[in-house]
């Protein structure tokens, strides 16, 4: 069960079908473009949609606002390096700030930067600078979020040097997926011989040492895990928006300090004075308590928990969902193959329950916010997405109306053919 209890509520809005009917063609079909007022249930993301703890927002009201030197940075790095165990953390006020300051400092054109998977963001802030971005996971049970070792060491046996390899903690793609400690620990060897540098993405670094733990059946508290993880790179960082907590933030963490001064040149030229890192005091406050509270095992049990039994009340009722099912999502995978299948199976089932998931690729996700929906809002969307599911054919299917330049996820437009069957 959840091991909090709920002191502040905010009342679900409720929609008609006809409503929805219009939003859908109003936003071309594109679930991320509809309004949240218009969402009854929303699982579009886990990102930046948490609840923080009534510690953390005791303590953002007790921050001092001060241009610099701020108590609550303070606070938070002090957080930062015991998680982590790295001498030099610069807040940042998302993950993809950290990406682009962090890459422009590290990369050039023509650089081949490898990964499990690269997130959109960390591909198109590699891509802007003219890196070439090569994705090779391996999605073999239980760790589907490791690299692919073989492949890895392979490919890197042609190239004299190595420049970087990015692992995602967890992997992003199929809902978050973990990689193993050894995984970590051969990736690093790997990179070493060749003398490039291991990277992590480590937005969702504490699922990924809940599941090692359960995964290995480790005596080691989750703090140990996380550090044994972190020993294994040369620079980390993430967006704090997931799995710390809080609505905004995020920090890198590095090694050396002669690019941690680079790095804060960079944050004053382009954020704030670095010891802020673009947020308010608040916010680092929040960021403080939100890592803080991101290792406690008892939550992640809870959180992983919760995405699991979303997951069994979609299969049992006849939903196919990839499998083992993820940290932070559960995808389901379209039972028709139409064009845009997972356009059309989202849109359907905002269309006849009013809740909202995200389709990344070619598949549905529905990612649960921490500690935002009780067990009973889960049922409920699974038994009501299975009915949506198993319908016979679609109501409509989506033909593209206008394909973006990027992100086609995000931006692409559909129009609805009705009456059609696959
Ligand atoms: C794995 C991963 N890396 C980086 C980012 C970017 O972080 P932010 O949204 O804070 O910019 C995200 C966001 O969802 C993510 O999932």
């Amino acid at each position: 069960m959840e091991p909090y209890r709920i002191k502040v509520v905010e009342p679900l809005r409720r929609t008609t079908l006809k409503e929805r009917s219009r939003i859908l063609q109003e936003v071309g079909y594109n679930l991320f473009m509809i309004p949240a007022r218009y969402v009854y249930l929303d699982f579009i993301s886990d990102s930046g949609t948490g609840a923080m703890s009534s510690h953390a927002w005791a303590r953002m009201i007790e921050a001092e606002e001060d241009f610099s030197g701020q108590k609550a940075g303070e606070d938070f790095i002090k957080t930062a390096r015991k998680i982590t165990g790295f001498p030099f953390i610069q807040p940042v006020h998302q993950g993809r700030t950290a990406e682009n300051i962090l890459f422009n400092l590290l990369f050039k054109k023509g650089d081949k930067i490898f990964s499990n998977t690269h997130f959109e963001t960390t591909r198109a802030n590699l891509e802007r600078i003219g890196c070439k971005v090569i994705d090779i996971p391996d999605f073999r049970p239980p760790f589907c979020g490791n690299i692919d070792l073989q492949k890895l060491e392979s490919t890197v046996k042609r190239e004299k040097k190595l420049k970087a390899v990015i692992l995602t903690l967890t992997n992003n793609v199929k809902g978050g997926q973990p990689v193993s400690i050894e995984n970590i620990k051969e990736t690093y060897r790997i990179v070493k011989k060749k003398e490039g540098i291991l990277i992590f993405d480590a937005s969702r670094f504490a699922d990924n040492a809940f599941f090692i733990k359960r995964y290995t059946n480790s005596k080691k508290s989750i703090l140990e895990i996380c550090q044994e993880m972190f020993e294994y790179c040369d620079i980390l960082y993430l967006s704090s928006k997931k799995d710390g907590l809080v609505n905004i933030g995020g920090f890198i963490g590095v090694r050396d300090e002669k690019l941690y001064e680079k790095l804060r040149e960079k944050i004053i030229e382009q954020e704030s004075y670095p010891s802020s890192g673009g947020l308010a005091a608040r916010d680092l406050a929040a960021m403080a308590v939100g890592l803080e509270e991101s290792i406690e095992e008892e939550f992640l049990r809870s959180h992983i928990e919760k995405v699991n039994f979303l997951g069994h009340i979609l299969k049992e009722n006849g939903v196919k969902i990839f499998e083992p099912i993820g940290g932070h999502g559960v995808i389901i995978i379209p039972r028709h193959a139409i064009p845009y299948s997972a356009y059309t199976l989202g849109a359907e089932i905002y269309l006849h329950t009013g809740i909202r998931g995200g389709v990344f690729g070619d598949e549905f996700r529905l990612a649960v916010p921490r500690r935002v929906y009780t067990s009973e809002h889960l049922r409920f969307t699974g038994e009501r997405i299975s009915v949506v599911y198993k319908k016979c054919k679609p109501a409509f299917i989506l033909k593209l109306a206008n394909r973006p330049r990027t992100f086609f996820n995000f931006f692409a437009r559909f129009k609805a053919v009705k009456g059609k069957s696959p």
